[in-house]
């Protein structure tokens, strides 16, 4: 049979990887898809660099609509990025009739219900197994795997320059902005880092995920994004010393009101396996009710990771494409017209525990007035440290770790705190997640 066309559009370092795992592997990917798939044609601005990668195995062009007018073309592969040309690209190739894979998770987060749907009208696919957590294939777990649960939440490492600054910063006890820098000089982190650090690439993920688990439409503009530039190397300290580690979690939850959807630092008890995630890595905790608590662990990016995913999903379209749309998998799991309207909820009607630090004055009272109006704003403390102070030092910082209460109680609670007179600077508030 004639191999599967394949239209490659941008062939920076994930294109590279997707045509040379394809090359090394052909013979066993034609053995599990029942037939070849080639890369035939590949646009990129830098066709010089394209063509050294292909040789002469794939014509090479610079206009990607050259691609998807090729009617040779089966399945675009998008590899550019971002929601600007790729979006008309991504609509170019569904209303062209062509399959899409794509690892653009930004591109879905904003715009998947609009993609979803044209690509339903017109009876093709559109992959993105490579969108979240790179090589993982959490796409897959979450849509066939866990198919027969009702998941009740996730909660992932899914930004590896975050993990790898957090890591570092807890090992070396370096402050962030420095640790920013040994990121960006080892290649960790992009030039602008701003969509990684600020937490906006882990609510794209976070966003797809959520949609996928609980049967909603993606609503990137819902979700809580909270990065990590504010963290300090003190506040690490002291989660280490009660028990604990800050991550940068994406966290989507069902909850009695609707569905929680949020990306933030976030202490979690130092065993847990999630916890111990260090440096670029991501991982994924699933809480579903049948099967228990799952965990999906692996390189959440580079070439090949990506690569890996990205040619799982070509592979599924070999498969399938001949099938009636309607026996395919949904592309968010559940069947598009069972999708839900459960809400987003806003962070003031989240449930979770926390972490405060305060820096108080040293003198009688203090640890009674704060807890007092924790008391009366009926949250329970969970456990109380406090830095004795240092020779000569008239203030310390309190830490106080609580139980589970709605954020708005606390946010009320914090104001209180932070207008009384011996609470002498911003009180650091971080969320604390037990994933029990
Ligand atoms: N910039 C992402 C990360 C990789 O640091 O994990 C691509 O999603």
């Amino acid at each position: 049979m004639k191999p599967i066309q394949v239209g490659l559009l941008g062939i920076g370092t994930v294109g590279r990887g997707t045509f040379e795992v394809l090359q090394r592997n052909k013979e066993e990917i034609r053995r599990r898809a029942g037939r070849s798939i080639q890369i035939a044609m590949v646009a990129d601005l830098d066709t010089a660099r394209a063509q050294q990668v292909v040789g002469d195995t794939a014509q090479v062009v610079a206009d990607a609509r050259q691609v998807i007018a090729n009617p040779e073309i089966d399945i675009v592969i998008e590899l550019i990025g971002g929601y600007g040309i790729a979006r008309q690209l991504v609509m170019e190739a569904i209303e062209a009739g062509k399959h899409v894979v794509t690892a653009n998770k930004a591109l879905l987060a904003v715009h998947g219900t609009e993609i979803f749907a044209a690509a339903r009208r017109r009876g093709v696919m559109v992959a993105f197994e490579a969108a979240v957590a790179g090589g993982i294939p959490i796409i897959k777990a979450l849509r066939e795997g866990l198919t027969a649960n009702r998941i009740q939440w996730i909660a992932g490492i899914i930004n590896g320059t975050t993990n790898f600054i957090l890591s570092e910063m807890r090992d070396k006890g370096l402050p962030f902005d420095t640790v920013l820098k040994e990121a960006q000089a080892l290649g960790y982190a992009e030039a602008d880092p701003t969509f990684d650090i600020e937490g906006v690439d882990a609510a794209h993920k976070a966003t797809i995920m959520s949609a996928i688990a609980f049967g909603i439409p993606v609503q990137f503009d819902k979700a809580h994004v909270e990065g990590i530039t504010k963290l300090e190397a003190q506040d690490i300290r002291y989660a280490e010393q009660l028990g604990y580690r800050i991550k940068l979690l994406g966290i989507a939850k069902r909850a009695s009101a609707g569905v929680e959807l949020r990306v933030h630092p976030c202490l979690v008890p130092a065993k847990r396996l999630i916890a111990n995630v260090e440096g670029a890595m991501n991982a994924v905790m699933v809480q579903a009710d049948a099967v228990g608590t799952t965990l999906y662990y692996g390189k959440g990016a580079g070439s090949e990771p990506t690569a890996s995913a990205v040619i799982a999903d070509l592979v599924d379209i070999t498969r399938l494409h001949t099938a009636d749309p309607l026996n395919r998998v949904p592309h968010l799991a559940f069947q598009p017209d069972e999708l839900s309207d459960v809400a987003v909820l806003p962070m003031a009607q989240v449930v979770t525990s926390y972490y405060l630090r305060l820096r108080v004055a040293d003198q009688a009272g203090v640890l009674a007035k704060v807890t007092g109006i924790l008391a009366d704003s009926d949250i329970s403390i969970d456990a109380v440290l406090q830095r004795e102070a240092g020779e000569g030092e008239n203030q310390t910082d309190l830490i106080i770790l609580t139980h589970d209460c709605v954020e708005s109680r606390m946010d009320a609670a914090l104001a209180q705190m932070q207008s009384l007179p011996t609470v002498l600077g911003p009180i650091t508030r971080i969320r604390k997640e037990e994933l029990n």
